[in-house]
């Protein structure tokens, strides 16, 4: 597919939510690309897009039919994966930003990406470009190790604690303002976190990458409390939820834990509901930080690859083989990052 010709390239969405009708506002404004079909599951609802009647279905086979392009923003991973499946056999490269998807049914979808049909920068990130970073130029750098703040709701949570706020009233804040789903335990038990890292993961450091072992290696903030992260701060410290992979007994090792961080730490930088990242390599390090959510922010990443994939670019190439993992004198040189992501300082979290 490309854009050579002057139709444009119609576009199949798959969910019409936050992100969905954020992305049918930015496609609004295009003479390139047009917003065809967009399945829902209650068509009665209301929709602030125009032309609803004609554009909202609940029938999955209308919107494969009459798109040349398709994009999933329903969220889930069974039903999301029948969609995707279904539209990648009809031919249709697919635009996604469902990192559980990801996560739970990589090896399913990997033959597509080999293809270069699957594309997924908003999965992880939002807002920042880290998917391109991670299946681009750091492939360069050899990788170290990689630490990671992945969750916006679990950010915005711990602000909330840091301030005095019992836990069930910052959750429920956090639902209120819509950083957090109605059941918000995806995001509170580090879950969402660990699909993200797994993605990184799987492009950056090791094909094989086990997501059994990262979701058993998982711990959530439920537990936290206003006293445990203020005391934190007491040296101008702050407790955040961390995703690592480091190497360990000479392989690449992933978890998610709350962390307690230092002064001035990168990671602990920042808006609340931001994400950032810590690419350490044998090359130096890199740090993405932007948007970790949000309607427009994880949009305008969707509209970059539905560009990408409208002009007919692969979308990011799997890794062909794990990354060296660095000996223990190449680890033992980091200093204070690793130190502060150390099992010991995520226990006192
Ligand atoms: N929100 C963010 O900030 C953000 C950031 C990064 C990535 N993401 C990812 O983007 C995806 C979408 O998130 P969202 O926040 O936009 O979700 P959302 O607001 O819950 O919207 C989901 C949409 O999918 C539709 N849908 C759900 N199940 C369906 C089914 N079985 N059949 C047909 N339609 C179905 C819903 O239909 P109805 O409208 O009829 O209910 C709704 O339109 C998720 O994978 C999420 O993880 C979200």
């Amino acid at each position: 597919m490309n854009q050579a010709s002057s139709a444009p390239v119609r576009v199949g969405l798959l969910g019409l939510g936050t992100v969905g009708t954020a992305l049918a506002d930015l496609l609004r404004f295009r003479s390139d690309l047009i917003l065809e079909r967009a399945l829902v599951r209650d068509a009665s609802k209301p929709r602030r897009i125009v032309r609803p009647d004609e554009v909202v279905t609940t029938d999955l086979d209308e919107v494969l039919d009459r798109s040349d392009v398709v994009v999933e923003l329903m969220g889930g991973v069974d039903r999301a994966y029948a969609a995707v499946d279904a539209a990648l056999a009809r031919g249709r490269p697919v635009v996604t930003a469902n990192k559980a998807l990801l996560a739970e049914r990589w090896d399913d979808l990997a033959p597509a990406m080999r293809d270069g049909r699957l594309h997924f920068e908003a999965s992880v990130m939002a807002g920042a470009p880290v998917i391109g970073a991670v299946a681009g130029s750091l492939r360069g750098n050899a990788p170290i190790e990689i630490h990671a703040v992945l969750n916006g709701t679990c950010g915005f949570v711990l602000s909330r604690l840091e301030q005095g706020v019992p836990y069930a009233a910052a959750v429920a804040e956090a639902q209120r303002l819509g950083y957090a789903e109605a059941d918000p335990t995806l995001d509170v038990s580090g879950l969402d976190a660990a699909h993200k890292l797994f993605v990184i993961g799987r492009l950056a450091v090791d094909p094989q990458l086990s997501w059994a072992a990262l979701r058993d290696a998982t711990r959530g903030i439920e537990r936290l409390t206003p006293g445990i992260v203020q005391e934190a701060m007491e040296d101008g410290g702050r407790v955040q939820l961390v995703g690592s992979i480091v190497p360990a007994d000479g392989r690449w090792h992933a978890t998610v834990r709350p962390v307690y961080l230092p002064a001035g730490h990168p990671l602990a930088l920042g808006e609340e509901t931001r994400a950032s990242m810590i690419y350490r390599g044998a090359g130096g390090e890199a740090f993405l930080a932007g948007p970790g959510a949000g309607g427009i922010e994880t949009a305008s990443a969707v509209l970059g690859d539905l560009l990408a994939a409208a002009a007919g670019r692969p979308g990011p190439s799997l890794l062909d083989r794990a990354a060296p993992v660095p000996t223990t004198a190449q680890v033992e040189d980091l200093g204070e990052l690793e130190a502060a992501a150390a099992p010991g300082a995520s226990d006192r979290a």
